[in-house]
């Protein structure tokens, strides 16, 4: 018998404790042996569940799972780094197979707890941690093991690819979308996390600890949000043949690791392009797979299930064994390559005066910062203003250079603003 203590019983919790009470036949069958929900820890005794539990299983008390010598597996489904963080060293420390679907806590300190699992022989495992339904955590750690990877690009967080789907297809202002997915449940009272990039940024951390078998943390990571983005970069991103996203990429450049979550230019024929509303994807480059891509729902109450039994059902048939370490062989020596060593295209929408030799200007700021223009837009001249919106795209460029080039061309008194400035991931 495997007795499992689930801390948490929210949208995933409640979504984990269904399963395992339901489908015990199943689970037995899979596991070789009969697992048997336990124990579940929440907050409140008296919040209304959408779930109706046999007596006796709720508690309020961490300890009942934490210092039951009878429970082997414990699940981690409360979210944030306290007191959940503690849970999971306790837990480990105890001798417990963990699984959890915390990105935070796995971003942040997901090296010393796999050596705190190692050290303790058990297993810790996360697969819910990053795309919940999609099986990338696993896919890297072991069918993907062969390969060097050269890249991880991917759409991880559904919120921000909710609210870029609308702003595309219906032209809504970013407030409006935001408020949408507010609505329909998809962003939180407080989105910071997701419209800043930092929840893909956690995510992103994972990933690439786990394809460069080095640990990174969520600080190596240059992140911009996309609160910043107009209805206007939509406009003529699809007029220059580009839908824009907001991407989590890793890549590995002259020996060192690169790692950015911002909204760029994807050209519209690739696949993360079609990728729309709250749905993730991830494509990984290896060195023998090629180019692999993961699509499928990176949220919601099934699909988190979904991943988090079947690390329940993997700890379960691995009782015995016990996590690799996150750190091994060839990552240990990588380093961070800072955002001013990118070398990517760019999209630059300025507002500038509608007079002549101003292009003049601007075409020589980027000569002098070695930058060449692949081509220059003219948009929505208003004569009452005298204004006009330019949209200039670059050659592969410097980051350090082109943003040199904008501080100078800010200065300029015929720029009344620079609108934005985005990368162009070909
Ligand atoms: N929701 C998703 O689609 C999704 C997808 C992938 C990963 N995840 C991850 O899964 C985890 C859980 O997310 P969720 O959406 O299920 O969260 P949630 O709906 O807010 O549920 C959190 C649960 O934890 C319990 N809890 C909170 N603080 C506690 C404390 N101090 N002691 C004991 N119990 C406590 C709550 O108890 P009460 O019920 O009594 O308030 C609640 O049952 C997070 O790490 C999240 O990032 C979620």
């Amino acid at each position: 018998m495997v007795n499992v203590g689930l801390m948490g019983l929210g949208v995933v919790g409640t979504g984990v404790a269904a399963t395992l009470l339901r489908e015990t036949a199943p689970l037995s069958d899979v596991t070789g042996r009969p697992v048997r929900l336990k124990k579940v820890l929440v907050r409140d005794f008296s919040r209304p569940r959408d779930i109706d539990l046999p007596s006796g299983l709720l508690t309020t008390n961490a300890e009942d799972i934490l210092a039951d010598p009878d429970i082997h597996i414990l699940v981690e489904v409360i979210g944030g780094t306290d007191p959940a963080e503690g849970y999971l060293r306790q837990g480990l420390s105890a001798g417990k197979h963990v699984v959890t679907a915390n990105k935070e806590v796995m971003a942040k300190s997901g090296p010393e707890l796999l050596a705190l699992a190692r050290k303790n022989g058990v297993n810790l495992l996360f697969e819910a941690s990053v795309g919940a339904g999609i099986p990338i955590v696993g896919c890297l750690m072991n069918e993907l093991a062969a390969n060097d990877i050269r890249s991880i690009r991917s759409i991880i967080n559904g919120t921000t690819n909710y609210i870029l789907t609308r702003m595309a297809h219906q032209g809504t202002s970013f407030e409006q979308a935001l408020g949408e997915a507010q609505e329909l449940g998809y962003a939180e009272a407080d989105p910071t996390n997701d419209i800043e990039g930092i929840d893909a940024a956690y995510k992103l951390t994972i990933l690439a600890s786990l394809a460069y078998r080095r640990p990174f943390q969520p600080s190596d990571v240059y992140c911009e949000g996309i609160s910043k983005l107009e209805p206007q970069d939509f406009r003529y991103a699809q007029e220059l043949g580009y839908a824009i996203k907001s991407l989590a990429i890793a890549n590995l450049v002259d020996g060192a690791v690169q790692l950015r979550v911002y909204p760029a230019l994807v050209p519209a024929e690739h696949m993360l392009a079609k990728v729309d509303g709250v749905y993730n994807a991830v494509e990984v480059d290896g060195s023998l797979c090629g180019q692999v891509l993961f699509h499928g729902m990176g949220a919601g109450r099934e699909p988190t299930t979904s991943a988090v039994v079947g690390d329940v059902i993997e700890a379960a048939r691995k009782m015995g064994g016990h996590s690799p370490p996150l750190e091994v062989r060839n990552g240990a020596d990588l380093t961070v390559r800072p955002i001013g060593d990118l070398k990517v295209r760019y999209y630059i929408r300025l507002d500038v005066a509608d007079h002549p030799g101003v292009l003049a200007r601007i075409a020589q700021i980027l000569g002098d910062g070695e930058i060449s223009i692949a081509a220059v837009l003219q948009k929505d001249t208003q004569p009452e203003t005298e204004s006009a919106e330019i949209v200039i795209t670059t050659h592969s460029a410097r980051e350090a250079s082109v943003r040199k080039a904008l501080k100078a061309m800010a200065g300029l008194s015929q720029v009344r603003r620079v609108c934005n400035t985005l990368r162009i991931e070909e």
